[in-house]
């Protein structure tokens, strides 16, 4: 498959379809810039159920990837062969994708699913799959039209830790980057009652921020469109893809490191993905963004601590 020149087609036709429907701005121009690539195969645009189209194996890898279709769904057929096949359980996922992402959920994959699709985001699921049961996230509807969901079972530091973490750079992480992840921590003590205590290297530390490449020992290699990926409570490894550029000013065509590192941060204290766009816990984002904490994300950290009400 030549990949480069059928996503070079997928963005001329992205670009072609959006002069035809209305006049083009550098607001769309923008858009299209930030995702500097698509992970797709333009002729699987219009793909539906029933079709058997090459290619149709790598949007089920990427749905399974995110938790969108089940674990245990086969995308490798026993005679060892991707099956292209977009059954029942393809539609129902790319429905369930549009649903969170609010597109319109029609099992088809349109043009705005696509590009969905090929935007860089964290690499944490949307969804996560207890056994025996369908899909599922631990949400809440303490707080009126939040969006904030936790991981299964409600991880969370435990309270003899009294909030008070510590955290390390570790594996050579860029100097020029410390200071946007400190600030990161600095955003959510001000916003929760968490304390949060630098550490060198070779000290136990409760967060452990590196660097890494590809296939890197944790069972979850990166791939083309991740930017980073942390453990919950409890784990805290908290890992940016390095292939990425990323930026402490906020710089043409790079990925603000204070910004990711905000939304990782959630995740190593406790939140999942929101559906909320404004939301920090929004699983995608583009290139030169700078986002804060939005209300969904802090209301999220103190349902999930019980408004911090142990804290002493
Ligand atoms: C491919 O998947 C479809 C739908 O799930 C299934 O019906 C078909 O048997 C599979 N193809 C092969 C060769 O196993
Ligand atoms: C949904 O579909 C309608 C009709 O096909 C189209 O006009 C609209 O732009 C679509 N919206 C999104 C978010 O894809
Ligand atoms: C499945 O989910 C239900 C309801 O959430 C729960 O009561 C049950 O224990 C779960 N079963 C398993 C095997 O996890
Ligand atoms: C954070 O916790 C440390 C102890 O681990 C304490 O010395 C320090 O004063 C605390 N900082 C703030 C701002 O509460
Ligand atoms: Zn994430
Ligand atoms: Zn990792």
């Amino acid at each position: 498959m030549d990949f480069k020149s059928s996503s070079l087609q997928l963005f001329l036709l992205l670009l072609a379809s959006i002069a035809l429907f209305h006049p083009i701005s550098t607001h769309d121009l923008d858009h299209i810039h930030k995702s500097s690539h698509f992970l797709f195969p333009q002729h699987l645009l219009g793909s539906r159920k029933d079709h058997n189209i090459e290619g149709i194996h790598s949007v089920k890898t990427y749905l399974q990837r995110y938790g969108y279709l089940r674990k245990n769904y086969n995308i490798i057929d026993t005679n060892g062969a991707h099956n292209n096949t977009f059954d029942y359980h393809l539609e129902s996922a790319v429905k369930k994708y549009q649903k969170f992402f609010k597109l319109n959920e029609s099992g088809i994959l349109d043009v705005e699913t696509l590009h969905q699709m090929s935007e860089s985001r964290c690499s944490v699921p949307d969804i996560f799959e207890n056994d025996d049961n369908e899909t599922s996230v631990t949400t809440s509807k303490l707080h009126i039209g939040s969006k904030y969901t936790f991981f299964p079972g409600r991880i969370k530091w435990p309270s003899w830790k009294k909030y008070q973490l510590k955290y390390s750079f570790i594996r050579n992480f860029p100097e020029e980057f410390k200071e946007s992840v400190s600030a990161a921590f600095m955003i959510w003590y001000e916003r929760s009652r968490f304390n949060f205590t630098e550490v060198v290297e070779n000290e136990e530390a409760d967060i452990r921020i590196s660097f890494e490449v590809g296939n890197h020992g944790d069972w979850h290699p990166f791939t083309k469109e991740v930017l980073a990926h942390t453990f919950g409570p409890g784990d805290g490894r908290f890992h940016f893809n390095a292939e990425q550029s990323f930026s402490v000013e906020v710089t043409y065509g790079k990925y603000h490191v204070r910004t990711l590192a905000l939304h990782e941060l959630g995740h190593a204290l406790g939140l999942a993905h929101s559906t909320n766009e404004d939301a920090i816990m929004f699983p995608s984002l583009s290139p030169n963004v700078v986002k804060d904490l939005d209300m969904d994300d802090v209301n999220g950290l103190w349902e999930l601590y019980d408004g911090f009400d142990d804290a002493e």
